[in-house]
């Protein structure tokens, strides 16, 4: 069973092709086109340019990654004269899509059908103009080759990220037995916390598929703050990877240059009996201390690394006391860790510790670090364990959903 899986939530373009059986699940390729270079002198994303990159990205991505594949057929020359019969219907899905018409009407009357079985793609939660481009191409491709799309929650996928190969860079890699690892081994119910640019939540993960949220942030989400902070100190965007990047600099240095500085940031929410977060607050304690510093200071390299230390071991300390307390009042034993700030290898290392300290049998899980940030293996992997079959839909179907949530309350 091949999946191809679309994932355009955020900034990054993102395709998979993947082969799951009944036992293994195999990663063919896993292509991203990021776009990081565009959104930096914003200083976040900029959904309107987003969603053009997309749109430029997609046909590119789909013919390297059919390529890789040997998927990537020339049709013969009489097919080439049947595309103008269905042309209308391809005009009306990509109405709003001007520059992947163009791409994809090219690309279809080139290329035969590959051995697809399912398009998989990413309906929500995200920014709503980069959600559309991505499900208004997988339903033209439905559409056009007649096969069924599975539609699949963002969120869903950085969960189950988690079961993807843990073997490194190379992308063509298998998880065996990867339904029954999935369903099996790991003990329902879990805890999962995904953080990202965008969210950060603590889900209960009654079985796959079944979810509820416990507790989210009420402002800003995690990777925000640190893409917030990471600009005020000047260090560009992504703020996460600079922020621990500055972070670890300073762990190397004598401790004394830390302890002259002195940086003392709140931990928010840090007692509150429920499962939020708050990180607003915080990016605004950066400001403020950034500001009551002299411009020599603020400039200074300790400065910056022992106010990157702080805000990491900030978000930290309040990502992990709220997931342990959860862990603990729902007596769990597996717990995974997904979404862009996954990738902190700060986090990863004292979340590991924690959990030990609480439950030596308990299960931490977290993928290696490019199937935590934004990718499409993911949402393969979440369409391919959900069993395909029940869940595909006719293209007509499908549309973005925004503000999708994961709770099935
Ligand atoms: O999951 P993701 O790729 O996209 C969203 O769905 O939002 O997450 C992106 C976020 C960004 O805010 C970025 O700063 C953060 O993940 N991030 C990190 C690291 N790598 C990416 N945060 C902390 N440490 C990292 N190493
Ligand atoms: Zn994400």
């Amino acid at each position: 069973m091949k999946i191809l899986a679309i994932e355009t939530s955020c900034d990054d373009t993102c395709i998979a092709l993947a082969d799951g059986s009944a036992k293994d699940f195999k990663l063919l390729s896993n292509l991203i086109s990021s776009q990081v270079k565009i959104h930096k002198k914003w200083g976040g994303v900029y959904p309107t340019l987003a969603k053009r990159e997309h749109q430029k990205n997609l046909i590119m991505l789909l013919e390297q990654s059919l390529t890789e594949t040997n998927m990537l057929k020339l049709k013969v020359k009489s097919e080439k004269l049947k595309i103008t019969d269905k042309n209308s219907k391809i005009k009306e899905i990509l109405g709003r899509e001007k520059i992947l018409l163009e791409k994809t009407t090219k690309f279809l009357a080139k290329y035969q059908k590959p051995r697809i079985d399912y398009i998989a793609v990413t309906i929500g939660p995200g920014l709503d103009p980069c959600l559309w481009t991505g499900v208004n191409f997988a339903k033209t491709l439905a559409y056009w080759w007649n096969i069924p799309i599975i539609p699949v929650n963002h969120i869903e996928g950085h969960i189950l990220a988690n079961f993807l190969p843990k073997i490194g860079e190379n992308t063509k890699c298998k998880t065996k037995n990867a339904k029954q690892s999935a369903k099996n081994i790991i003990k329902f119910p879990a805890i999962a916390l995904i953080v990202s640019g965008g969210h950060t939540q603590i889900i209960l993960i009654k079985k796959i598929g079944q979810y509820k949220i416990l507790g989210e942030t009420r402002d800003d989400a995690a990777g925000e703050a640190f893409d917030k902070i990471a600009r005020i100190l000047g260090l560009g965007y992504p703020g996460g990877p600079i922020i621990a990047q500055q972070a670890e600099k300073l762990s190397t240095r004598p401790r004394r240059a830390n302890n002259q500085l002195s940086i003392k940031l709140p931990r928010p929410m840090f007692r509150t009996k429920d499962y939020d977060f708050s990180f607003s607050g915080l990016k605004t304690a950066v400001l403020y201390d950034y500001l009551k510093r002299s411009p020599k200071i603020r400039k200074s390299k300790k400065y910056i690394q022992a106010m990157a230390k702080e805000a990491q071991q900030s978000v930290i300390d309040v990502l992990i006391k709220k997931t342990i307390k959860a862990v603990k009042d729902y007596r769990v034993e597996t717990i995974m860790l997904g979404g862009g700030v996954a990738a902190n290898k700060e986090l990863r290392i004292q979340f590991e510790r924690k959990v030990q300290e609480y439950n030596p049998k308990a299960k931490f899980i977290v993928s290696i670090n490019k199937f935590c940030t934004d990718n499409a293996a993911m949402i393969a992997m979440a369409a391919y364990l959900q069993t395909p079959g029940k869940r595909a839909m006719k293209w007509e179907k499908i549309k973005a959903e925004p503000n999708l949530r994961i709770s099935d309350n």
